[in-house]
């Protein structure tokens, strides 16, 4: 208990001196098997538990709803998503390291792993194919996003809805050639542009990490399809 308090502790004073610089944002976008990828795992897990749980809540899973989640990280999203939804869940997961463990954690399980960059998924997932799609401390790292936002679109059926958590106070240090997405309204831009209809909520709380914009996007018809 005390070992992991003082290794809590210690990650995060290492965080906390090194968040700006191009490899610990690099190792918070997408984790390698180092020592900084481990110091961000850890801390993605304490960090980003309320912020994942209520945007799983936000998003008002149905029994039939058919999901993406894109960046799954430690996978806490899917442990929620699982039962709410009786459709396989795809998660789309960059990060080896990651990757390799949730096949582990969730062996047997009615959800699908694949590495594949988010910006192109034409090549594993057909057009219209999700009611849902969750992204949790993910659009940061998209690069360039307009690529991604169009992406989301063509595989959101019509009326399909997607929630972006976003924690910008926690990011804002962030190494920004990595973390090039910093600001709400640039990016809600680029997703109207993209062909959503876009609302957004700030979630506030005293606790720092709790703190969150959810960026809420839902796929119109329009002359695209
Ligand atoms: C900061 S982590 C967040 C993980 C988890 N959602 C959470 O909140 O704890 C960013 C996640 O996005 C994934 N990611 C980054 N760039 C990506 C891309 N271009 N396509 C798909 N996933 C990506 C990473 O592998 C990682 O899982």
């Amino acid at each position: 208990m005390i070992f992991n308090q003082l290794k809590f502790y210690f990650y995060l004073f290492i965080y906390s001196k090194l968040k700006h610089t191009k490899l610990m944002t690099q190792n918070m976008k997408s984790p390698n098997n180092g020592f900084l990828g481990n110091i961000a795992k850890y801390l993605m897990l304490s960090f980003n538990k309320f912020v994942i749980n209520d945007s799983v809540k936000k998003l008002n899973i149905q029994k039939n709803d058919t999901i993406i989640e894109i960046g799954s990280g430690n996978g806490q999203a899917i442990d929620k998503m699982l039962r709410l939804t009786n459709k396989k869940i795809t998660s789309i997961e960059v990060s080896e390291k990651f990757r390799s463990e949730l096949i582990k954690k969730f062996k047997n399980k009615n959800v699908t792993f694949f590495s594949n960059d988010a910006k192109d998924l034409n090549n594993i997932i057909k057009k219209n194919s999700f009611d849902k799609l969750l992204a949790v401390n993910v659009v940061y790292f998209l690069n360039p996003i307009a690529a991604y936002a169009n992406e989301f679109y063509r595989i959101l059926k019509t009326d399909g809805k997607g929630l972006l958590a976003c924690k910008f106070d926690g990011i804002k240090k962030f190494n920004d050639s990595t973390a090039p997405n910093k600001n709400l309204n640039d990016i809600i831009k680029v997703f109207e542009h993209a062909g959503f209809k876009v609302n957004t909520e700030f979630v506030d709380s005293n606790n720092e990490q709790e703190k969150y914009h959810a960026i809420f996007i839902r796929k119109v018809q329009n002359d695209k399809q």
